[in-house]
């Protein structure tokens, strides 16, 4: 067991690749915090989680707001006892080029994707400090290099390996290992409901040498490497999870 009874939260649990991973590091032995805007979803994850005897958690959490940000974390550690494990994976996207978009659509995607993310690690780290141990991942996405249509999506993300470098300085003295993931397109309902899903994969396996688009279970499997004492020695690092497509 890779992460047994370390104690995990992981934002954005309720479906997709965070759904995978607190799968992931429950099959490894980790205790799990579901934890999700949506209540529906995180619930019916801890269930399934709790049917194969995993021991989960699950809360309705909105990752942008402090009080409920503050009262996941102590939650966490009132239910499991302490907090090891942090991945920060809640985050949504709205396309558009920047001539049509809104002051709203910038900062509702700033403030999930980015805010959320420091929010996060801002109070689950001072459980960490504590403790002298900690993981947290980071999932920014390939579309950190730019893309365009996603000028919000694409600076919140960059925004994410700048915090995730900025933490693994501050925290790393107290044993505290920060990265990010890089996810190319990962095959989830986000994605898949995207307008313009076909014609994005038909131009992204022409420039990609892996030729097949991304399981939730490519990146599930990195994080937990990351998570556990497997990974001790890296931080700051950021890892591209997207069949060898980098711009
Ligand atoms: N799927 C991909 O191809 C891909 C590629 C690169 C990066 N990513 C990143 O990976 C992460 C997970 O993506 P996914 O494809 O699994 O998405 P998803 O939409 O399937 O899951 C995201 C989850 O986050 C939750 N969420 C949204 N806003 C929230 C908030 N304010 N507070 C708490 N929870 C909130 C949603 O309810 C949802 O359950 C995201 O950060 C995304 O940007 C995904």
């Amino acid at each position: 067991m890779r992460v047994k009874d370390r104690v995990a939260v992981v934002t954005g649990s309720g479906r997709g690749i965070g759904e995978t991973t607190v799968h992931r590091l429950s099959e490894e032995g980790a205790m799990v915090v579901v934890t999700d805007i949506n209540e529906k979803g995180a619930i019916k994850v801890a269930n399934d989680i709790k049917a194969r005897g995993g021991k989960a958690v699950a809360v309705k959490t909105d990752i942008t707001k402090i009080a409920e940000v503050e009262a996941l974390m102590e939650m966490a550690v009132k239910e499991f006892g302490r907090l090891d494990i942090l991945v920060n994976n809640a985050g949504f996207n709205r396309d558009m080029l920047v001539k049509d978009m809104t002051e709203k659509d910038w900062d509702d995607v700033i403030d999930t994707d980015l805010k959320g993310a420091f929010l996060c690690a801002k109070f689950a780290s001072k459980y960490m400090v504590e403790q002298k141990y900690g993981k947290i991942v980071n999932l920014s996405s390939r579309a950190w290099h730019g893309n365009p249509g996603q000028a919000n999506y694409s600076s919140a993300k960059a925004g994410i390996i700048g915090l995730t470098k900025s933490l693994a300085w501050e925290l790393g003295r107290y044993n505290i290992n920060v990265n990010a993931i890089a996810p190319g397109m990962i095959s989830t309902e986000l994605v898949q409901s995207h307008p313009k899903f076909e014609m994005i994969k038909e131009r992204m396996l022409a420039n990609q040498p892996i030729k097949r688009i991304g399981e939730t279970i490519d990146v599930a499997n990195t994080i937990l490497f990351l998570v556990s004492d497997e990974s001790s020695f890296i931080s700051a690092e950021v890892i591209h999870v997207s069949g060898g497509r980098f711009g």
